[in-house]
């Protein structure tokens, strides 16, 4: 959607102009205080649209709930405005206008409100969504085009998870990571992998005819304050392997990206952006499928630090991927890195699709995080690092297992991870397995990906 400022969007002409109204309050717009019921209060949620037969410069006018002034906060603009914008949509809308009356910042998460609702992945379908086109917005403050940034970097995470296998391939991803302006990318072949020892990865890939592809995009700004690694899971499809899953838990596995859709999301905005931070986006992109070169149950696989492993279970994959794909970021010398992966179905039995498991290695460094989801509106959900989910993991063969107990399934993974991250970093780990594909839409998410992280990262990205 195409975003223009002018001075008065009242005297848009437009197909809907958008007004809000706060509880029990008159709204700036004559039409709709003289021909709303009583009953629409201003509520969060409520609506009320009225056509203007000529009287306005807007063939229709709605006015959305906004709750009262002092309880206003960054999730109910967004969440209404998407709401609105919705509306616009079943009213075949091509052109809106936003009219709010606030003192209050709205501009960044009206803009993103708006973008999340106006998206579909209608790519494969025939007949096409219904878009609006352009979105007026009246002088608030440049951050509108920061917002259309962040839009932009959600947009292509969630169209990277909602693309089947067949699609968004190891080598697919790469190419994306190449065509990025601002940021330098190498891409590593099998050959390469082999040779820097990661040997946890590539015993995940070898079963799938996909080739991996290890993916690294630097963005080094002049005189960065900190330098950053981000580490998304990037299995392409997670059939389980040998340990294969039954039919109904593959079925959405091609979101098993969804970490390093997040990470491609972010740096394909990131040189537009402008943190000041040097940033290492990693990604092990393969696939896990059962043939006869898969790895096996009972396998002794040597990571890159040096440490082995013990395959306890083929479907416990993402954790070798990342665990190589951290000892390269840590190599890096960095000072923080967070990883993002749809890790485990545990943290999806926890926490539902409301909130993303955090865990680290640091509780300040967590704090922070999820105090930048907060913002944003993205929930983070702080799980323990107990000694105990290390003990499940032990193995009596190597170094430990890579997977645990039946119970507590998302801190031993979070625990196993650790073992790939010196101490001098600062590590965060976010599970998104609950959050980064819905079933059913979610406040103003429709089915599908969610760019689950984007907007988190970003945030706290650009606050240094
Ligand atoms: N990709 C899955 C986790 C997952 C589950 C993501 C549901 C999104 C929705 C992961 O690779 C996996 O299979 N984990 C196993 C681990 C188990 C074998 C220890 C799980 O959670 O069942
Ligand atoms: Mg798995
Ligand atoms: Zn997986």
């Amino acid at each position: 959607m195409e975003i223009k400022i002018v001075e008065n969007t009242r005297d848009v002409e437009c197909d809907v102009l958008i007004v809000n109204k706060f509880e029990d309050e008159l709204t700036s717009n004559p039409l709709v205080n003289k021909y709303a019921p009583d009953t629409f209060k201003g509520k969060p949620g409520e609506s009320f649209v009225i056509h203007t037969r000529g009287e306005l410069p807007s063939t229709y006018v709605l006015a959305v709930g906004f709750g009262t002034e002092q309880n206003l906060d960054n999730n109910i603009i967004r969440e209404n405005i998407a709401k609105a914008v919705k509306k616009c949509a079943e009213l075949k809308a091509k052109t809106i206008a936003l009219d709010i009356d606030t003192n209050f910042a709205f501009g960044v998460q009206s803009v993103i409100g708006a973008e999340i609702a106006n998206y579909h992945f209608d790519k494969y379908k025939t007949k096409k969504e219904h878009r609006i086109s352009e979105m007026y917005i009246s002088k608030v403050s440049n951050d509108v085009v920061l917002a259309q940034y962040v839009a932009e970097g959600m947009k292509l995470a969630r169209n990277l998870a909602n693309e089947p296998a067949a699609f968004a391939t190891p080598s697919k991803l790469a190419e994306i990571a190449q065509s990025f302006e601002g940021v330098g990318t190498t891409i590593y072949e099998e050959e390469q992998i082999r040779e820097m020892g990661m040997g946890a990865y590539l015993a995940v890939a070898q079963g799938s005819s996909q080739a991996p592809k290890f993916i690294h995009i630097k963005y080094a700004p002049e005189y960065p304050r900190r330098k950053i690694a981000i580490v998304g899971k990037g299995l392409c499809f997670d059939s389980g392997g040998l340990d294969i899953k039954p039919a109904a838990s593959m079925l959405n596995m091609k979101d098993d990206m969804s970490g390093a859709a997040c990470v491609l999301g972010i740096m394909k905005v990131i040189s537009k952006l402008k943190p000041n931070v040097e940033v290492h986006a990693i990604i092990a992109a393969c696939e896990n499928m059962p043939s006869s070169n898969s790895y096996k149950p009972g396998d002794i696989l040597t990571a890159k630090n040096g440490k082995t492993i013990e395959v306890d279970n083929t479907d416990a994959e993402g954790r070798l991927t990342l665990a190589d794909a951290l000892c390269y970021a840590c190599e890096l010398g960095v000072h923080e890195v967070i990883d993002i992966a749809t890790l485990t179905g545990a943290c999806m039995v926890a926490l539902g699709s409301a909130a993303s498991g955090i865990m680290g290695n640091n509780d300040e460094f967590v704090k922070e995080l999820i105090k930048s989801g907060e913002y944003v509106g993205e929930k983070f959900w702080q799980l323990p690092m107990w000694q105990e989910y290390r003990d499940n993991l032990k193995s009596d063969v190597a170094d430990m297992r890579n997977t645990g107990a039946r119970y507590g399934g998302a801190s031993s993974a979070g625990m196993f991870l650790k073992e790939f991250v010196t101490d001098q970093v600062r590590w965060a780990h976010l599970d998104v397995a609950g959050t980064a594909f819905l079933d059913k839409p979610q406040h103003e998410f429709s089915k599908g990906a969610t760019g689950v992280g984007v907007r988190t990262i970003l945030n706290y990205l650009l606050s240094y």
